[in-house]
């Protein structure tokens, strides 16, 4: 019997790729729930090819295009915040919540809820709520696999060790599109530059995260959460090749690092068929051709929201909550040309300054700050716009 899966953001970057594996295995892979924010279009086209029982659209306005655009099919639509039903389909197996900002949330808890094995890239969910969505998987006995190819590489360096040897994490990063730009141009940058990455091809959000290294700050509370190692034993070193996805290094000086070219089917194959391993390759690495790994040590003065990761994940409660939430609204505001590039951690470090924390004892309490950091990131983009 095929493992049964739903994709919770199926139209994106991370979303089409996990197609594109689920193609390579038609009697191991069978998709039964896809989801989209807005890309109705190419949701249809995904439904045709996939036949899914059900599919979603956040945006509650595109149901009946939707809807039409599948008329002939059997497949059940959901719109708006129904849409996040998808992840806890009763014949669903697996949930890969692919979706992008705080929106991954609700179908991760529902994921969770519901039993199934969730397979999460989207990092935001685990940095706001990580420990909640843990605690839910560990009630219900859903197994949690990560996605990100960072903490893809800790999860398999891990397989069979104990927990308390580990000495720390060492995060790899490839210092996104400005890692070679002198500092003082880095202010006036323009959307079209932090969207060239050296060496992945993602989406939007998460490729302008990567030239502040906002991205490798939610990768630290990401990798704190998951795998329940002190934020400073979890480091981060410059390594431009992307080829060593990141390393554990054990209590007896032993370091063992996961490798393989950039190529994001890796690590979502590994998550699809975990506990095995699947039988096609993606891509090969081929050492020899590769010639030599560079690695450095990152310079925070270059990547500000680096140290702001740091601060709020030392800090606990909502604060990651409120790092994430107002990086969302100031990336997508430099998205928009609203915003200069140096904007970016201002407004972050404005919301953290200004927050009065929580402790993030439930979704509740995670929404609060959430939509404060919001407001508070908006205005201060106001205050900042160009
Ligand atoms: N891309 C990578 O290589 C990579 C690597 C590691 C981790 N990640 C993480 O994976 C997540 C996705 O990244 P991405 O690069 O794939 O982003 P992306 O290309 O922007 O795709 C995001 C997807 O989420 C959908 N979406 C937005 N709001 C939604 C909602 N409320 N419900 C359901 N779907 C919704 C989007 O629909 P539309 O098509 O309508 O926009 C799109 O399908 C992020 O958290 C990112 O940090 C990505």
């Amino acid at each position: 019997m095929p493992k049964r899966i739903v994709i919770v953001g199926s139209t994106g970057s991370i979303g089409q790729q996990a197609l594109d594996v689920v193609r390579r295995f038609p009697d191991r892979l069978a998709v039964v729930g896809l989801s989209t924010g807005r890309s109705v279009d190419l949701l249809a086209q995904q439904a045709r090819e996939f036949g899914p029982t059900a599919v979603g659209v956040a945006d509650a306005g595109l149901y009946n295009q939707l809807r039409s655009a599948l008329a002939d099919t059997d497949a059940q639509v959901f719109a708006g915040p129904d849409a996040d039903q998808i992840a806890s389909l009763p014949e669903a197996d697996l949930v890969l919540v692919a979706s992008v900002g705080l929106s991954g949330l609700t179908p991760a808890m529902n994921a969770v809820r519901a039993g199934k094995t969730l397979a999460i890239a989207n990092k935001e969910s685990l940095v706001a709520a990580g420990e909640l969505i843990l605690a839910e998987a560990r009630r219900s006995s859903s197994r949690v696999v990560p996605v990100d190819s960072e903490h893809s590489a800790i999860f398999q360096c891990l397989e069979g060790e104990q927990p308390a040897s580990v000495h720390r994490i060492i995060l790899t990063a490839s210092g996104g599109a400005f890692r070679d730009k002198p500092l003082e141009e880095l202010a006036n940058v323009t959307p079209d530059e932090a969207l060239m990455h050296p060496t992945w091809r993602m989406g939007k959000k998460i490729t302008v995260d990567c030239a502040t290294l906002m991205n490798k700050g939610l990768e630290v509370i990401e990798a704190h959460r998951l795998f329940g190692v002190p934020v400073d034993r979890i480091e981060t070193v410059l390594h431009h090749q992307s080829v060593i996805h990141s390393m554990v290094e054990f209590t007896d000086g032993s370091v063992k690092a996961q490798m393989g070219l950039p190529d994001m089917r890796l690590p979502i194959q590994y998550a699809l068929f975990y506990p095995h391993r699947a039988t096609w390759a993606p891509s090969r690495l081929d050492p020899a051709a590769l010639g030599c790994l560079t690695f450095a040590p990152l310079d925070l003065g270059r990547y500000p929201c680096l140290s702001l990761a740091y601060c709020a994940a030392r800090k606990g409660g909502t604060y990651p909550a409120v790092l994430s939430a107002a990086d969302e609204v100031a990336v997508a505001a430099f998205l928009e040309g609203r915003l200069r590039f140096s904007g970016i951690p201002a407004v972050v470090e404005d919301a953290l300054e200004a927050h009065t924390p929580e402790v993030a004892v439930n979704l509740d309490a995670v929404a609060r700050a959430d939509a404060w950091a919001r407001e508070r990131a908006a205005s201060c983009v106001r205050r900042l716009e160009v």
